[in-house]
């Protein structure tokens, strides 16, 4: 062995030292750095990054303390393809899910974890997804070769020296374990700034001994692996056994101006508003005295409390969005968060040492670096060349956003008042439709289609059913996921607790000629305003129709908005043959997923079906 185990003193937990010298063994680092989460780490660690040319620090006049990271172009997105969730039985990782018993995929990896961080340094990195000490947070340790990795997951979790006192002597960890895949000969310096391997990569997960190893990308979905992988794949099977909900949602805060304060969970697919969402800044007009403020941008973790509410806390502790499209009108309060202390990845590089990404605001500059090292002009632009890669991406801590919720950091959480879910639809789905009821809001969640995005490989554009936003990221059979939310319902329903209601929404309608139709962005207030409303009992602002109750013109608030009752119309029509088509899909994804379909969304769908026919 050339490395030295050493683990600093206030490590007490002694499982997770074994385990650290035991990966040590296999994959044969040349030294072990144990994260201790401070600042001097992580500026000295970005310091080595800069000297290794894979960071560039920026004009600090212009973003202090932040850097700029530029991948390989085959490490870009999540890779849902290499992805694998190894339970023990196929039908237990379910139709949606690449599959391999865990035994063979033990026997394929091996080979490749052995000696695959030779000449490289392994980062112990702890940390904590969720308020350190919380009830409805967990620990886990990610054992990484990438000093981006660790420094990512600064911003990212809660990590270091404070989560192994949590930890103690016997605290639970979910062993993470990442490589990019690149050992070096004896002597042999990297050839490339972003070491990866890219022709093998493996993103796996075993639920049934929570454990998650990673290899070959540093891509942030593959390689941070408190996010999607633990706080979404590993998670979402506690939550089955232990009764809670791991979620891809947002979760914010509106305070209206009596100072009466509600939150609301939102699940979308991946790169379809949620950061935007979470960060929302009310209309001027119209919405006088009217708050909103950020839990979380992407993933909740949902427990009953004792009084029968679900209370969500933000597992993150930083923001990993995406670049594109951001400026100050989709979101203020994230451009704002952007001035410091920023890991920004794939996007280009100006002349004055700032960054630039496709959608900033102002005119673009007339030269920069993109993504890919080469000179860029809005002449090459207009040819269609990028100079940020479309799913470009920032890491920042939370407390960046100057929306942030005072309870982002309360272990106990926020009691959800209701759940809200939506895809990317250019037609067919209406603005705002609320559930009649639990069963069949969970129907409307798992029958969700979106438009796929850049967040992942493959066609962009294309509808694809996305059950909740969850299609990439449940971490067990599907229909088993539908009857645990049905259950969620049935179990607080009998201990008499009062349900959030839910909502699918849609922000994404477009006209004939192709453009979007509702502004979006601070005027989703509008919806959310008819939503809290609801949700406080209000019953006479709505009307009936096959799929739920959706407000009419009359009902929504237009102050300050000149939106004329014909667009309203466009992004609200509900279509007879649109609808047949729509039910086409959903039918397709039953017959995918029926062994373990649930009866109840089996007979809705039936009930809804002969509705539309009937139209
Ligand atoms: C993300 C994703 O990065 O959903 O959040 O892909
Ligand atoms: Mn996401």
């Amino acid at each position: 062995m050339s490395f030295t185990l050493n683990p600093p003193a206030y490590i007490q937990n002694q499982k997770l030292i074994d385990w650290v010298a035991s990966m040590a063994e296999l994959t044969q680092p040349d030294a072990i750095h144990w994260c201790d989460g401070s600042v001097e780490e992580y500026d000295a660690l970005c310091e080595e990054l800069v000297q290794a040319g894979t960071f560039k620090r920026l004009n600090p006049a212009k973003r202090a303390n932040s850097y700029l990271a530029c991948s390989d172009p085959s490490d870009v997105a999540r890779v849902e393809d290499k992805t694998f969730i190894c339970s023990e039985k196929k039908d237990d990782a379910g139709p949606t899910n690449n599959w391999m018993a865990p035994d063979e995929m033990r026997a394929t990896l091996k080979p490749l974890f052995t000696g695959c961080m030779r000449g490289r340094t392994m980062y112990v990195i702890p940390f904590s997804m969720g308020p350190l000490g919380s009830d409805i947070a967990h620990i886990g340790v990610e054992l990484s070769d990438s000093a981006y990795v660790a420094v990512n997951m600064k911003h990212m979790t809660r990590m270091g020296k404070a989560v192994c006192e949590v930890l103690g002597k016997d605290g639970e960890f979910v062993p993470c374990v990442h490589t990019v895949g690149a050992p070096l000969a004896a002597g042999e310096k990297d050839k490339t700034t972003w070491p990866c391997n890219p022709d093998v990569k493996y993103i796996v997960h075993y639920p049934e001994t929570r454990e998650i190893w990673s290899y070959g990308s540093g891509y942030g979905g593959n390689a941070l692996l408190g996010k999607k992988c633990f706080a979404l794949r590993i998670a979402s099977n506690m939550g089955r056994d232990q009764g809670w909900l791991a979620e891809h949602m947002l979760i914010l805060g509106v305070t209206d101006p009596n100072g009466v304060k509600k939150h609301v969970a939102a699940a979308f697919p991946s790169a379809c508003g949620k950061t935007n969402f979470s960060m929302l800044i009310p209309p001027k007009v119209g919405f006088e005295g009217w708050k909103v403020t950020t839990v979380g941008d992407d993933i909740a973790w949902i427990k009953p409390g004792k009084d029968g509410r679900l209370y969500a806390i933000n597992p993150e502790f930083g923001y990993f969005g995406v670049a594109p499209g951001t400026n100050n009108e989709s979101n203020k309060n994230c451009m704002d968060s952007l001035n410091k202390d920023v890991i920004f990845t794939n996007v280009a590089l100006t002349d004055d040492g700032d960054v630039w990404w496709e959608g900033m605001d102002g005119a673009p500059p007339a030269h920069a670096i993109d993504w890919q090292g080469n000179d860029w002009t809005p002449e090459l632009g207009k040819q269609g060349k990028k100079a940020a890669h479309p799913n470009s991406r920032f890491t920042v801590p939370a407390t960046n956003n100057p929306a942030i919720d005072p309870e982002y950091d309360n272990p106990a959480g926020v009691a959800i008042d209701a759940f809200l879910f939506g895809g990317r639809r250019s037609t067919t789905i209406p603005l705002v439709t609320e559930a009649r009821n639990w069963t069949q809001g969970v129907y409307m969640a798992a029958t969700m289609g979106s438009e796929t995005t850049a967040a992942a490989f493959g066609a962009q554009g294309v509808v694809r059913r996305d059950p909740f936003a969850m299609l990439p990221f449940t971490g067990y059979n599907m229909s088993d996921y539908f009857a645990h939310w049905l259950n969620m319902g049935e179990k607080l329903t009998a201990q008499g607790a009062k349900l959030p209601k839910m909502y699918y929404v849609n922000w994404f309608r477009k006209n004939a000629e192709g453009k979007f139709v509702w502004p979006g962005f601070g005027d989703n207030m509008r919806v959310l305003q008819w939503i809290l409303s609801r949700a406080d009992g209000a019953t006479d602002n709505g009307a009936e129709h096959f799929f739920g109750i959706s407000p009419r013109y009359e009902d929504l608030n237009w102050k300050g908005l000149d939106f004329t009752p014909a667009q309203y119309a466009t992004v609200t029509a509900m279509d007879k043959a649109e609808w047949q088509t729509e039910m086409g899909l959903h039918a397709e994804l039953f017959e995918k997923l029926k062994d373990r379909m649930p009866a109840a969304l089996e007979a809705y769908r039936h009930e809804l079906e002969a509705k539309v026919n009937a139209l």
